[in-house]
């Protein structure tokens, strides 16, 4: 397993629309290993290929609060079948988007249908945290960012923001 580099905004990859996976043959679990490594490397929830730079319809995830106890999680092409009227609302952070958080609201509750690490086809009501992990992930795959969803004028404001930090990263101080 490889940790990798996690792209971060404004980065056009991000914003790229991945693609399905034909087959979850070995290429695609090495990868699933990569992302969870590099997840768990990251302190993050929630994590999709896209965001390493492949632009490949997977996710991984592991919620498990226990220190030590892990729950990881893979999702190949999912599709949302059902959502909830019901609305929640978390504060989101992203691993592709530094130290910035907001509120934005979900459906409670959704239904998706996804290939497993083996390649099963597999169902999965999720609600809570659950839920609002892999919308936010499954963004990821259509190139959207949890900032899209702020108003116009705070969006453009963290991307500034972002933007001069990134700038700073890239300063070399001999
Ligand atoms: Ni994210």
């Amino acid at each position: 397993m490889t940790v990798k580099t996690i792209l971060t905004e404004p980065n056009k990859i991000l914003r790229q629309v991945s693609l399905p996976v034909e087959k979850v043959g070995n290429e695609e679990r090495q990868l699933m290993d990569d992302m969870l490594e590099t997840m768990y490397e990251a302190k993050g929830i929630g994590l999709a290929a896209i965001q390493i730079g492949v632009p490949k319809r997977i996710i991984v995830m592991d919620l498990s609060k226990e220190e030590g106890k892990k729950e990881p999680r893979y999702f190949v092409n999912p599709i949302i079948k059902n959502k909830s009227e019901k609305i929640s609302t978390y504060e989101e952070g992203c691993l592709s988007v530094v130290s910035v958080f907001a509120e934005v609201d979900r459906p409670s509750t959704c239904e998706v249908e996804y290939l497993d690490y083996n390649g099963d086809k597999k169902i999965l009501k999720a609600s809570g945290l659950l839920a609002t992990c892999i919308q936010h992930e499954m963004d990821h795959l259509e190139g959207i960012l949890f900032i899209d969803y702020l108003s116009k004028l705070k969006k453009s404001m963290i991307i500034k923001k972002l933007s001069k930090l990134k700038n700073k990263e890239d300063r070399v101080v001999l």
